[in-house]
């Protein structure tokens, strides 16, 4: 029996990136900056002070990577678009040349069998957006209904499968409060408003893409993290509730009509800028949801750090990324089964899941991959755990297709299931890729038919 024969016959496999990860030509057809081309240029802020101005040259190559997806055998291909490229502004004037790239990259994937699946924001504002208030402004979200509108438009004969916000958490906690991506604020009161406005945008956005793609599926895609207490101590499990409340609770109440929770209201201590009929624009039904997993959150009480203080720990024998990121297969089935289950999600993708390790290119070329591919094999055998308890799970998407630029950390830390030499831009299937063709090939068709 195929481990795998729990997930539906029709399971759609995919492979994930994003569009300042990988496009490079960050001033090229009429680009304008994004908050990740200042924040990345600024001293300091980024491992071996790198940024996206090439990246994997992706804009110009993009043929050839359509080529690695058909070898790869993936059914679907979850990509993001640049706002800066096709509304350079923010708002006001379409750029062409810019809508004209993700017309190409929509109808080479089709020519190649492989759905579409594009993010319309992955973490790229346009910085004239930023200069004007930025995520805490509420004009912000509707800016982004107006650009979501306009991709929608272009491409909604081709594409049906639309993602509005790709982590709001990243943007909101990471962006406004950490600091440690852009636009680099630490402030509790922009991260606040920056994470309300996101969820405003998502719901507008989901309507405007609605109203202009007859038949559309939307969805969100959040990055979602099990918080458990490292200790039984009274004081660690009211940290990991706080966890809870920061990572998983306050991006999926609000969008599934519960409104924001309680006690992080009352730990954030933000006036949240409500106005009439918002909560309802921000808990739009949803067609599926997204699901982003890395690792478990294991915390103790940390009453000194900044909200929601809570400390992330290592638990003895954890096994760990190149990110630091503790490997557990079982907070995957874990989530998976929560969101079916807590949240009533009748449709969910895994939108990302992947693992970087240090690479070496060996002397015949080859890069052999072992943890990433038992990585995989380890996930994959959760999201089918999960399937057979009763989730719907519908896809899954590996990160990264390639290794890219990742974030903070630059270049050095590789997601890819194909390596980047990024001397030579030369693109080779690791171990893992090629353990994910033989995984896709396997199954397809094979799996629980429709009842
Ligand atoms: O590279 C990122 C991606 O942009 C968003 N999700 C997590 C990935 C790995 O950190």
């Amino acid at each position: 029996m195929n481990e795998y024969n729990s997930l539906p016959a029709d399971f759609t496999w995919g492979v994930a990136t994003a569009a300042y990860q990988i496009e490079g030509a960050v001033a090229e057809d009429g680009r304008s900056p994004s908050i990740w081309d200042t924040f990345s240029h600024l001293p300091g802020k980024i491992d071996n002070a790198d940024n996206g101005d090439v990246a994997c040259d992706h804009y110009h190559r993009w043929r050839e990577d359509i080529g690695l997806m058909k070898q790869l055998g993936v059914d679907a291909y979850r990509f993001s678009v640049a706002w800066p490229r096709v509304v350079p502004g923010g708002d006001g004037p379409v750029n062409e040349k810019g809508l004209a790239f993700y017309d190409r990259l929509v109808d080479g994937l089709l020519e190649a069998g492989i759905t579409p699946f594009p993010t319309l924001y992955h973490w790229d504002l346009p910085q004239t957006l930023q200069d004007r208030g930025g995520w805490p402004a509420r004009e912000t979200a509707e800016h982004f209904a107006e650009y979501a509108a306009v991709v929608a438009r272009r491409l909604g004969d081709r594409v049906k499968d639309w993602t509005t916000l790709n982590e709001p958490l990243c943007s909101s906690w990471i962006g406004h409060l950490e600091g440690r991506m852009a636009p680099g604020l630490t402030d509790i009161t922009a991260a606040v408003r920056a994470s309300y406005h996101l969820h405003l945008g998502h719901g507008l956005a989901t309507q405007a893409v609605r109203a202009a793609v007859p038949g559309a599926r939307v969805g969100i895609v959040n990055n979602l993290s099990p918080c458990e207490a490292a200790t039984e101590r009274e004081e660690d499990r009211a940290a990991a509730v706080r966890a809870d409340g920061h990572t998983n609770r306050w991006w999926l109440d609000p969008i599934h009509g519960r409104g924001y929770p309680q006690d992080m209201v009352d730990l954030y201590g933000v006036r949240l800028p409500v106005r009439a009929g918002d909560l309802d624009t921000i808990a739009t039904p949803l067609d599926w949801l997204g699901v982003n997993y890395y690792f478990r959150n294991v915390v103790t009480d940390d009453p000194t750090g900044p909200p929601p203080h809570a400390k992330q720990v290592y638990l003895p024998g954890a096994r760990r990324t190149a990110m630091d990121w503790e490997v557990n297969a079982d907070g995957l089935e874990n989530i998976l089964l929560r969101v079916a289950n807590e949240y009533g999600a009748r449709k969910i993708y895994v939108t990302e899941n992947g693992a970087a390790y240090p690479d070496v290119v060996r002397a015949d070329g080859s890069v052999d991959d072992p943890e990433r591919v038992q990585y995989l094999d380890e996930h994959l055998a959760a999201c089918a755990r999960a399937a057979r308890r009763g989730a719907p799970l519908a896809g899954y998407f590996a990160w990264s297709l390639l290794d890219n630029f990742e974030w903070a950390y630059g270049y050095d830390k590789r997601f890819g299931l194909v390596h980047v030499d990024y001397a030579t831009q030369r693109r080779t299937v690791k171990s893992s890729g090629h353990r994910y063709a033989d995984i896709v090939r396997s199954t397809r068709g094979r799996g629980r038919k429709a009842a």
